[in-house]
């Protein structure tokens, strides 16, 4: 496995691939690397002839009360995984690599980064499509693979490569879960035994309101309902929002019909977790 910290070398041997006619798959990552991370990879390995993936924590996408400083970082692990899912080049640039200087150029995807997540921390969707453009001209990949555990993000994305006419394919992966349905991510380290015990409860309340949807509930309220009550089972978890909205424009729902996302955003503790499901 190459590993690759310089934009202009990553460049160079993205223009060489491609000129040898080879397809590049791409994942980005801030690193401390879970099997979400790797499915996204193993996606990359069937459909690429070249697999790239980038560790980058990002700074311009965390607020300023945020945990940049404290994100989890495992550069050593991350290596290892990587190498294990047949990744070929690893692109690790420093910050002051892909920001030298303070940034005055961003991609904003107006409306769809304003809701939701967007609407709670302001700027992290401008940081998000600033970085992933930014990984797309190093890289220069084909396609690049993104989880639907970052529901809006996903959306963020395809609305900048559409928004850009940007040549990338981009591929959305099912959300990979621990065994008791808690959505895989880095983040997810910042829970103590007790808090990761109740973070179970996220995915329970989420699939109670997918079946009440299955059982022919029409009402966005009433999963809601079902959803709130269900998360207030567990002590100590405040919620962000609760949420059903349309898929592509994330606009709120007045009737749970066919093709909805449900998505949650709450607190254990210090930890903010999000997650999502598709109904019906
Ligand atoms: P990060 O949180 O490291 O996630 C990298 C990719 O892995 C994202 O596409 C994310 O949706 C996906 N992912 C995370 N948890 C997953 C899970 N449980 N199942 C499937 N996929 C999962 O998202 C980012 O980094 C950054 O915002 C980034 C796009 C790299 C830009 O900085």
């Amino acid at each position: 496995m190459k590993i690759i910290t310089g934009i202009s070398d990553m460049q160079s041997f993205a223009d060489s691939l491609r000129s040898q006619g080879r397809t590049i798959g791409f994942v980005p990552t801030m690193g401390f690397l879970h099997d979400g991370h790797v499915s996204l990879m193993g996606r990359a390995r069937q459909s690429c002839d070249i697999v790239m993936v980038s560790i980058f924590v990002n700074p311009t996408q965390f607020g300023p009360r945020e945990d940049f400083s404290r994100y989890p970082r495992d550069e050593e692990g991350d290596r290892k995984k990587c190498e294990a899912a047949g990744v070929d080049v690893l692109f690790m640039p420093a910050v002051a690599e892909m920001y030298p200087e303070k940034p005055s150029v961003f991609v904003v995807v107006e409306g769809i980064s304003d809701v939701l997540e967007g609407a709670i921390r302001p700027g992290h969707f401008r940081g998000v499509a600033t970085v992933v453009a930014k990984l797309f001209s190093s890289v220069k990949p084909h396609k690049a693979f993104f989880g639907q555990k970052d529901f809006q993000q996903c959306a963020v994305i395809k609305g900048m490569v559409k928004g850009l006419n940007l040549d990338v394919e981009i591929v959305v992966m099912p959300i990979v879960r621990e065994k008791d349905g808690l959505a895989m991510s880095s983040r997810n380290s910042y829970l103590n035994v007790d808090e990761r015990r109740r973070a179970a409860v996220i995915y329970r309340a989420l699939f109670a309101a997918k079946q009440l949807a299955a059982a022919g509930v029409r009402e966005p309220e009433k999963l809601r309902n079902k959803i709130q009550a269900i998360l207030a089972e567990e002590k100590g978890i405040s919620i962000d929002y609760i949420e059903i909205v349309d898929p592509e424009s994330l606009a709120p729902v007045n009737a749970v019909t066919e093709n909805m996302v449900l998505l949650v955003a709450v607190h254990i503790g210090s930890t903010r977790l999000i997650d999502n499901l598709l109904i019906l």
